[in-house]
């Protein structure tokens, strides 16, 4: 299987795929800023990557258009990726766009999400991995990973405890579409070919 990676910074999610890269290759990693961290990495594994000045949306769409169809992935994932994708680039690409956020969707869509689940006092915290469909952070949550909010967390504590888990829970989802154990079958999400119906929790 072939995927085409978004990303927007430091890409450690990106670093953990490319580390793994079981039963999946990652041809191409695209990023809408200049010198990030993210662009070394796909270096080190010698990747093509290409940065995309996404000032004029429609723009930058044709030409990550231009580059999916030379590379014509099997699966885009978005990782870490900070831009909002137009609902035409979106359908083009149905149900074969992933995006890991960092909270347990469909709480805590958007920006912040460490702060805002200490300000609620939330004891759970954690991530997910869901197919894009146009709306921000929202679309089929395929699976999740959760962690303790403990009494002295910061956002930033959160931040560094969560990172380490959704790198395994980026990568074990993406095997499992890899190996086909998830997939679509018109419009449902099938999981070991019993319909989805809750998010699979990787601990
Ligand atoms: C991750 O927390 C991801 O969930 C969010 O942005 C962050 C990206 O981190 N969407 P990295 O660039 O993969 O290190």
């Amino acid at each position: 299987m072939n995927l085409v990676v978004f990303i927007s910074g430091r890409g450690s999610n990106l670093e953990a795929l490319l580390k793994d890269q079981s039963g999946y290759q990652i041809t191409h990693v695209i990023g809408n800023k200049k010198n990030i961290k993210g662009f070394e990495i796909a270096k080190q594994y010698a990747v093509a990557h290409s940065f995309i000045n996404w000032s004029d949306k429609t723009q930058a769409e044709t030409i990550a258009n231009e580059i999916l169809s030379e590379e014509q992935p099997d699966l885009i994932v978005l990782a870490g990726f900070m831009k909002i994708l137009s609902n035409d680039f979106v359908n083009q690409f149905k149900n074969k766009i992933i995006n890991i956020h960092p909270s347990l969707l469909p709480a805590y869509p958007g920006l912040n999400t460490h702060q805002r689940v200490l300000d609620d006092k939330q004891t759970e915290h954690g991530a997910s991995v869901h197919f894009v469909d146009g709306l921000l952070d929202h679309g089929k949550v395929v699976s999740q990973t959760v962690i303790n909010v403990e009494k002295n967390d910061t956002a930033d504590s959160l931040a560094d405890r969560l990172i380490q888990k959704e790198h395994k829970l980026l990568i074990k989802t993406v095997g499992l579409i890899a190996n086909k154990q998830i997939y679509w079958d018109k419009n449902q999400l099938l999981f070991n070919n019993n319909s989805l119906k809750k998010p699979i929790i990787i601990k």
